[in-house]
């Protein structure tokens, strides 16, 4: 058995516009999510999140399910558009009853609410006012933190500000894969110093609303590893970490943006100057505001293999190396994860660390039998649990871990082609069924560890 620290916070994390639905409900104002999904060939299926698994309806029983799988916390996000559906200003205190409701219930129910701010859905007006790319979007933000954080803030003790500031602002402003679909580097590069900063402030603000709170960010961390010891790799391998990670964590410690990425940008002609005419006097020491853990969303690693060498030219930049992948074609390696926590724990020092997102898409389907056998789920999060227990063993503050993600919902721009959940969810009829991953979840969370012979 691999036990896990006592108060080790075992939970499973959701995202509203994934989940909830009800998008035109209670006055909730239009998001940036209702639009792109809106806009013909954006979303894979067509489809979009006004539906989704109607929890905004349903979550009563989506609480009795987190209490049948004994968990002691839930990381959910607030829909932005519902507390201030013009951005900012107007207070719509519907919505802002809907998730006091919810939060009184899982307190009610010995789970502890874990909130997200921000996990993608900005109001459309906001967007139109120019988006993230516009400091005043940040402004916006804060002024939000501030109204949700008096709300709840006598209940709701842990926050994170932004969910994954790497796909908001890339898959947002870089290359238009997400809403609100633009491709361009300089907003994009903007739109990532808007949320840091805006990051920043949002801390500061939480802190002097919320007693005893615990405050912190989620990075989704993609550990690059060189596909051969060649120095050609090794380049590849530093400019990949540098976007996707160190664009993120240097700042946010410390250590202001990392030189060698800026200076790729210029060579790569991507931007006309070194010098990023967004940041303002002050701003960076804003982005390293201390805060009180770090929040890692982890779903795999990316083999880097260079494109400087003539015949690879053209070819794909990540490779696969092991056979197993998940529908999203993302490779299974359990092992980066116990070397990305080490290497934060030595390089950064962040404090506890929690693992706010891990999980794998599979499709399986109920079977006969009325039950969901997802093998490949299951020994993704036994492996993933078990990569957890190493570094945990190696000496990283590791303080909790969610399961991403509760229920099936609606990924993104892929609509609903792909299942995260450890609970099924059939879209007809609303009717969830634990997958066989969350029966095995419920046992971890149970014995507080892993049973590691019964793997062999
Ligand atoms: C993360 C997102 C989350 C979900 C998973 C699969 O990037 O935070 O909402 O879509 O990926």
């Amino acid at each position: 058995m691999r036990q896990f620290p006592p108060d080790f916070l075992w939970g499973v994390a959701t995202s509203a516009y994934q989940i909830e639905g009800a998008t035109r409900a209670d006055g909730r104002g239009e998001s940036i999510w209702d639009r792109f999904a809106a806009t013909p060939g954006k979303i894979q299926d067509k489809s979009d999140g006004s539906v989704a698994c109607e929890h905004y309806r349903r979550w009563p029983e989506d609480i009795e399910l987190m209490r049948w799988m004994g968990l002691k916390s839930y990381r959910f996000s607030i829909a932005w558009p519902r507390i201030l559906p013009d951005g900012r200003g107007r207070v719509n205190a519907p919505g802002v009853d809907f998730y006091s409701r919810l939060v009184d219930s899982l307190l009610g129910a010995g789970i502890e609410p874990f909130v997200t701010l921000y996990h993608w859905d900005l109001p459309q007006v906001l967007e139109d006012q120019g988006g993230w790319p516009a400091r005043a979007t940040g402004g916006a933000f804060v002024e939000y933190a501030d109204v949700i954080s008096r709300a709840l803030g006598d209940r709701v003790k842990r926050w994170i500000t932004h969910n994954e500031p790497w796909c908001i602002s890339y898959l947002g402003y870089g290359n238009g894969e997400h809403a609100p679909g633009h491709k361009d580097w300089n907003k994009m590069l903007a739109a990532a110093h808007t949320l840091m900063v805006s990051h920043g402030n949002a801390v500061k603000v939480l802190r002097a609303n919320v007693r005893d709170a615990e405050v912190g960010i989620t990075l989704n961390l993609t550990p690059g590893e060189p596909a051969s010891p060649s120095p050609e790799d090794a380049d590849a391998t530093r400019d990949f970490d540098g976007g996707f990670n160190r664009w993120f964590l240097e700042p946010l410690y410390g250590r202001g943006y990392p030189k060698d990425v800026i200076e790729d940008h210029v060579k790569a002609g991507r931007i006309a100057s070194p010098h990023l005419d967004f940041i303002q006097p002050g701003d960076l020491e804003t982005i390293a505001t201390p805060t009180d853990f770090l929040g890692v969303n982890f779903y795999s690693r990316a083999v880097l293999r260079s494109n400087r060498i003539p015949e690879e030219k053209n070819a794909p930049r990540t490779v696969f190396v092991r056979p197993d992948k998940t529908d999203m074609d993302w490779e299974v390696c359990p092992a980066s994860l116990t070397r990305l926590l080490v290497h934060l724990e030595s390089e950064y020092q962040p404090g506890p660390i929690y693992i706010t997102e891990n999980g794998c898409a599979y499709s399986t389907a109920p079977s006969a039998d009325g039950r969901v056998h997802d093998v490949q789920r299951v020994e993704y999060l036994r492996g993933h649990l078990q990569a957890c227990s190493d570094a945990i063993g190696q000496g990283v503050k590791l303080a909790g871990y969610f399961a991403w993600s509760l229920l099936d919902n609606f990924e993104w721009a892929y609509g609903y082609t792909k299942r995260f959940g450890l609970v099924w969810v059939d879209y007809a009829t609303q009717q969830r069924i634990p997958k066989d991953s969350a029966h095995l979840y419920r046992d971890v969370v149970a014995q507080n560890g892993l049973d590691v012979e019964q793997a062999a």
